[in-house]
This record gives C-alpha cells, sequence and structure tokens, in this order.
C-alpha cells in the first residue's frame, strides 16, 4: 500500500500505475450522486485511473481501511440526514474505540449534494469529511458542494471541482512517462450489446428473484378527493401471499412501467419502431460506470424504455455534451456546443431545466442526432422506484399494504401537460392486476412505553405514515396520540376523515384539522403549524412534560421548518426556555428520537 510519503515523488513510474486504483464510493435517493459518481470515474479516466463505483450500501464497511484513494459523492435528505445508504458506513465510522490514525494511509475527498433552500445544507458531506479528517485521511482537495438552486444545479459546481480534482491527482499522482491526459471526447459506451435471434424468449422478470420485492395484487384503486376536485389524491389496497411484516414508517417500493402508448411514440421519435422489439444481450464494457439496478441480460429496446430507462427525465448537462457526438446536422451541433459552453450555461437552463424539458422533446429537437443503440445507457438517467410511505398497519392488516398516492399531473411553464410516470402508471392499475413491491425500513420508530405520546403531523398525503402510527397504536390499545391534519376543504381534500372523526368519538385519537382555503378571501389562511401554535400549552405539556414523540411528514417545503418554529415557542412560552434553549431544546428533540421527519419533495 502507499503511503503519504510516496505521493508525489514522481521516481516510481511502477508504484504510480499500481497505485492508480480508486473507489467512489456514493449514497444516493434519488439518482443524482449516483450519475455524479458516473461522470467523476468518467474524467479520471482521463488521467488513466481506474474506477471502482458502488453505492455504500453495496460496500462492506469494514474493508474500507484497505482501501488508499477514495472519493466519496453524498446526497442529502430530510432535515440534513444522510441517504439511507450511507447509513451502516456512518455508524461504522462514528464509532468512538475507532484509533485517530485509522485513514493515515487514505487520500480522501467528498463531493456533497444538496440543496440551498434547505437549512442544513449539504451536511452529511461536511460531517463525513470532518469525520474522515479526523480518523487521519488526508482531504487532498477541498469538499465540493452542489447546489439545486444553482441554475446549472450540481452541475454549476462539480464542472470546476472536477477540474480541480484531476490537478491534484496529476500532483499526487504523477502519470508514468509518456502518458498523457487523454482529452476530452466521445467516452466509449458503457455496454456491448449482441443481437440475438428473433425467436429468443426472455428470461424471468428480475424483481421476482430480489427477495425485498413481493408479488402484490391490487385489492382497490380508489379516489379519495371529490370528483370535482383539482387533485386526484388515491387509497390503494394490495394484498399479498407472503407473509410480509412491515412496521409504521416503512415505505413501499415501487417499480414504474412508462406507458405504451408513450414508448410506442418515443421510439418512433428516434427512428427505432423497426428494431423495437430485436432481442440483444447485454454485457457490461466499462466498469467504472453504473447500470440501472435489476437490469436483465436480454432485453429489447421496448424493455428497456419501459422499465429501466427514462426518456421523460429532464436531462442534465451531460446529456448534451454527449448528443453533441450524435448529431449530424450543422446548426444543431453548434447549438449544442453553446448550451455546454461557459457562456451558454444560461441559455441551456433557459432551454431546458427551467421549463422542465424532457429527454424525449429535446431529441425531437435536434432531429439529426441518430444515437447508437450501445450509448442509451450513458444518454438516458435509469427509471427509478418511486417510494410511497406505507399507510397501514400490517398488525391490522395482515398480509396487506395501503397507500395513500397524490396523482401527479400539472402543466410546465411552457404549458405542457406532464403527467408522474409512476403514479401514472398506478392509477391504472385495475383490481385482480399484479405488480412487485418492495419494502424499506423508514425512519419512525414508536415508543414502547404506554405512557408516551405520539404527535403526528401530516398534512396532504404526509397523512399516509400517519395512518400506519395511529392504526397500530389503536390496536395496541394507546390512546394518547394527536393528529394535525391539512387540507385545502374539508369537503374536498380532507383524506380518511371519517377514520379519524370516529377514533376521536371513541377517545382513541385528538383530531385537529387545518382548512386552508375555507376560510372568507383575504382572511388569513390557517396551517398545521397554526394550530399548534394556538395549542401551545398543550405541545408544552405532551412534547415537554411528557416527552413525547413529534413526527412531522409530507411535503419538504416549509412545513417541517414551521413546525419547528411552532414547537421552539410552545417550549419558549410553556417551558419558560429562552429563545436560545427553546431551539436548543427542538434540536436535542431531535437528536433523542423524539422529533422524526419523513418528507419528500
Ligand atoms: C420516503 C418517501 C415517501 C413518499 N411517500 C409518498 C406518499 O405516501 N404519497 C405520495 O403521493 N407520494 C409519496 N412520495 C413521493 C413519490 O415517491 C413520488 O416522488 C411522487 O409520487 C411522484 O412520482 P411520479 O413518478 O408520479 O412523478 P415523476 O415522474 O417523478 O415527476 C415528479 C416531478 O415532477 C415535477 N412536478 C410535479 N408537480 C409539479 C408542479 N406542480 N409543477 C412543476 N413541476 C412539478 C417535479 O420535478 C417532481 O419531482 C414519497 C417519497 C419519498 C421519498
Ligand atoms: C425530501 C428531501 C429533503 C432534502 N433535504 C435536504 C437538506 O436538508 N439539505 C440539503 O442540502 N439538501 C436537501 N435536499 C436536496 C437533495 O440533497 C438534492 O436534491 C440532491 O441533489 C439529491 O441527490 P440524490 O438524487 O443523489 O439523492 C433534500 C431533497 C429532498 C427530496
Amino acid at each position: 500500500m502507499s503511503t503519504h510519503g510516496d505521493h508525489g515523488t514522481g521516481e516510481d513510474d511502477q508504484h504510480s500505475s499500481a497505485s492508480r486504483e480508486l473507489l467512489i464510493l456514493y449514497a444516493t435517493e434519488t439518482g443524482t450522486a449516483q450519475e455524479t459518481a458516473d461522470r467523476i470515474a468518467r474524467e479520471c479516466r482521463r488521467v488513466h485511473f481506474h474506477c471502482r463505483v458502488q453505492s455504500m450500501d453495496a460496500y462492506p464497511p469494514e474493508t474500507l481501511i484497505s482501501e488508499h484513494l477514495v472519493i466519496f459523492v453524498v446526497s442529502t435528505t430530510g432535515w440534513g440526514a444522510e441517504p439511507r445508504a450511507m447509513t451502516s458506513l456512518w455508524n461504522m465510522l462514528l464509532r468512538s474505540d475507532l484509533p485517530d490514525d485509522l485513514f493515515e494511509d487514505m487520500d480522501f475527498c467528498v463531493f456533497g449534494l444538496g440543496d440551498t433552500a434547505y437549512e442544513k445544507f449539504c451536511w452529511p458531506a461536511k460531517k463525513l469529511s470532518r469525520r474522515m479528517q479526523s480518523l487521519g485521511g488526508r482531504e487532498i482537495c477541498s469538499r465540493g458542494e452542489g447546489d439545486e438552486q444553482h441554475r446549472l444545479g450540481v452541475d454549476g459546481a462539480l464542472d470546476p471541482w472536477v477540474e480541480c480534482l484531476l490537478d491534484v491527482l496529476i500532483q499526487l499522482y504523477p502519470l508514468p512517462h509518456e502518458q498523457h491526459s487523454i482529452p476530452t471526447g466521445r467516452p466509449p459506451p458503457r455496454v456491448s450489446l449482441s443481437d440475438l435471434a428473433s425467436n429468443t424468449s426472455l428470461n424471468s422478470d428480475p424483481l421476482a428473484e430480489d427477495a425485498k420485492f413481493h408479488t402484490a395484487l391490487v385489492k382497490c384503486n380508489r379516489r379519495i378527493t371529490a370528483e370535482d376536485w383539482f387533485q386526484d389524491v388515491r387509497h390503494f389496497e394490495f394484498s399479498f401471499e407472503d407473509d410480509i411484516k412491515y412496521n409504521p414508517g416503512d415505505v413501499a417500493v415501487i417499480h414504474p412501467f412508462a406507458a405504451a402508448s408513450e414508448v410506442d411514440s418515443f421510439l418512433v421519435t428516434m427512428g427505432w419502431a423497426n428494431v423495437a422489439d430485436d432481442f440483444f444481450t447485454i454485457e457490461h464494457a466499462m466498469l467504472d460506470q453504473t447500470l440501472p439496478d435489476h437490469l436483465p441480460k436480454v432485453v429489447s429496446l421496448r424493455i428497456l424504455f419501459t422499465r429501466y430507462l427514462d426518456f421523460n427525465a429532464v436531462p442534465r448537462r451531460s446529456f448534451f455534451q454527449l448528443l453533441r457526438y450524435f448529431a449530424t446536422d450543422e446548426l444543431e451541433r453548434e447549438k449544442l456546443d453553446e448550451f455546454v459552453s461557459i457562456e451558454g450555461a444560461d441559455e441551456m437552463y433557459d432551454y431546458c431545466q427551467r421549463v422542465k424539458r424532457t429527454a424525449w422533446e429535446v431529441l425531437s429537437e435536434f432531429r439529426s442526432a441518430r444515437i447508437p443503440r450501445e450509448y442509451v445507457f450513458d444518454l438516458f438517467s435509469p427509471l427509478r422506484p418511486r417510494e410511497f410511505s406505507i399507510a397501514s398497519s400490517v398488525e391490522l392488516h395482515p398480509r396487506e399494504i395501503h397507500l395513500c398516492v397524490a396523482i401527479v399531473r400539472y402543466r410546465t411553464k411552457l404549458k405542457i401537460h406532464r403527467k408522474g410516470v409512476c403514479t401514472s402508471y398506478l392509477s391504472e392499475l385495475k383490481p385482480g392486476d399484479i405488480l412487485r413491491i418492495g419494502i424499506r425500513k423508514g425512519f419512525i420508530s414508536l415508543p414502547t412505553d404506554p405512557n408516551i405520546p405520539v404527535v403526528c403531523v401530516g398534512p396532504g398525503t404526509g397523512i399516509a405514515p400517519m395512518r400506519a402510527v395511529i392504526e397500530q397504536r389503536i390496536h395496541e390499545g394507546y390512546t394518547n396520540t394527536t393528529l394535525y391534519f391539512g387540507c385545502r376543504s374539508a369537503h374536498k381534500d380532507q383524506h380518511y376523515h371519517s377514520e379519524w372523526e370516529s377514533h376521536a368519538e371513541a377517545q382513541k385519537l385528538r383530531y385537529h384539522v387545518a382548512c386552508s382555503r375555507d376560510g372568507p378571501e383575504g382572511v388569513k389562511r390557517t396551517y398545521v403549524q397554526d394550530l399548534m401554535k394556538n395549542d401551545a400549552q398543550y405541545i408544552w405539556t405532551i412534547l415537554g412534560q411528557q416527552r413525547g414523540i413529534l413526527i412531522i411528514s409530507g411535503s419538504s417545503n416549509k412545513m417541517p421548518t414551521a413546525v419547528r418554529e411552532a414547537v421552539r415557542g410552545a417550549v419558549e412560552r410553556f417551558g419558560g426556555r429562552s429563545n436560545v434553549e427553546a431551539v436548543e431544546y427542538v434540536a436535542a428533540m431531535e437528536r433523542e428520537g423524539r422529533l422524526i421527519e419523513e418528507c419528500w419533495s
């Protein structure tokens, strides 16, 4: 293994090439960190590094000690938390018995992904780089922090960071004699494909072989908002033959299928209609680039774009960089060159990200581009599974999962109608249909002491995990649960109100609802946080004196911050704390697991 003393001597080319192994560990919730890790690996390839790119949860934490060069790429999730894939590695790094020279033979650096709209910008990346340093690792390049608020998204910080990284790598690990950096150019495709005979039959569905996924039968798909209401929210019930187990707060994982009619039209746009159903095998050629999960070895283009690749995603800059190599029309190439140049950044943002143009729409406009099939994994993002908080208690509904899902439909700034990929797929399901559903552990952990009360704050579809919590607690005989629910109109979108009202009548639940649009025009709207402010004394009694648990779920916009603010106010007014002490009190609740958040965008 190399030591720091070896770096940069340039005397031993043998050593330099032997040590040109680099591990990139990423932790992602929605895929951006994974694409970023792929991009970093491609760039490091230019200075002759061999990269392994791995998700942190697929990497055995105890082997980290034997790595000599590691790049961590980590995003940020609810209230500054680390992505779930990072938790096991992070817990290992936090162990108090680790020596402070544990990673003295390791060079590392960190690229974080976050959003400055959130208070705790890129916290996991910041904490990781501090912890690695305190364990003796040498941070060879200052931490990069990609910000979704930047007009180029995370690329705004990633581009200069990668340049800096390559400079540092060349300094510390000089290129062997007569080797030069590989100039930027069309990268080799990450797969090679071989055509198969037309009578090829498909292997079984790879999801069926993943023990985390269970076969589900649709029992119910019912609209629960009023028919004349603008938003379509559905209650789903699925039944299982497997004796599934889950806890309140756990999450259902669903791989969507793109709509058949859209896939058809997309394949026509791409000029692939005649070969859409030809089967081919996939060989993973560039091992430093990741492939979609559960990808079968034998597929057709139709299957790929139905289940594994997302032609409806809003593309990033790297998409335009690659597309440039396939456009044959001079004007189109000029335009693409402009988009990927530093000066053209604003124009590309206005053309694509601001108006949420999809990859498909871009390709419909750059018609001269002919994409070789083996480049599809380089150009298109993986079609990601979506997560939905489970809205039922398995104790009350054995072998069942219920969901509460808002069907995504909206109009872009260009007034184009858009549908959410997964919720459109779900909305079409009929009783008797079959799909596969995975179960993932959530953040919620309920008290076992019957004297500890629970306060649930779950406006909109944030009610989903709260329904699981409330069902479970009532099933176990607890009566000290409070629900703050928020909607726009009592008669249009007050999800599951008859259940809450009947539990409240039976004295098993305290139910409070804020209907923000039911008041007269011009009067201040009431939200869940306003109800909590009005109930400040009660909030202090439950959360302060009785040391209850607060669970917040729903949209990750301003609501979670406003709810924390309401709790701080209660601590100040009725707990006799100063403002600073109240802030610390709420932070301590979080550290102690008494304030739990499960929010999504
Ligand atoms: C832990 C967790 C739990 C979740 N639980 C639930 C749940 O219980 N119920 C639920 O309904 N959802 C839940 N979600 C959200 C869910 O996973 C999906 O993200 C959501 O349903 C949309 O998926 P989709 O494929 O239909 O939409 P996509 O095709 O992914 O499109 C969604 C994207 O469209 C854009 N968009 C959507 N609306 C607008 C708008 N009005 N204006 C502009 N752009 C817009 C946004 O960019 C958004 O990211 C949860 C998410 C997480 C992470
Ligand atoms: C539910 C949710 C919570 C988030 N919370 C934070 C946060 O507290 N701090 C932050 O910097 N970014 C936060 N983000 C932004 C993400 O980290 C950012 O969008 C990132 O690019 C996502 O990367 P990923 O797709 O690899 O997970 C949050 C995003 C979501 C959807």
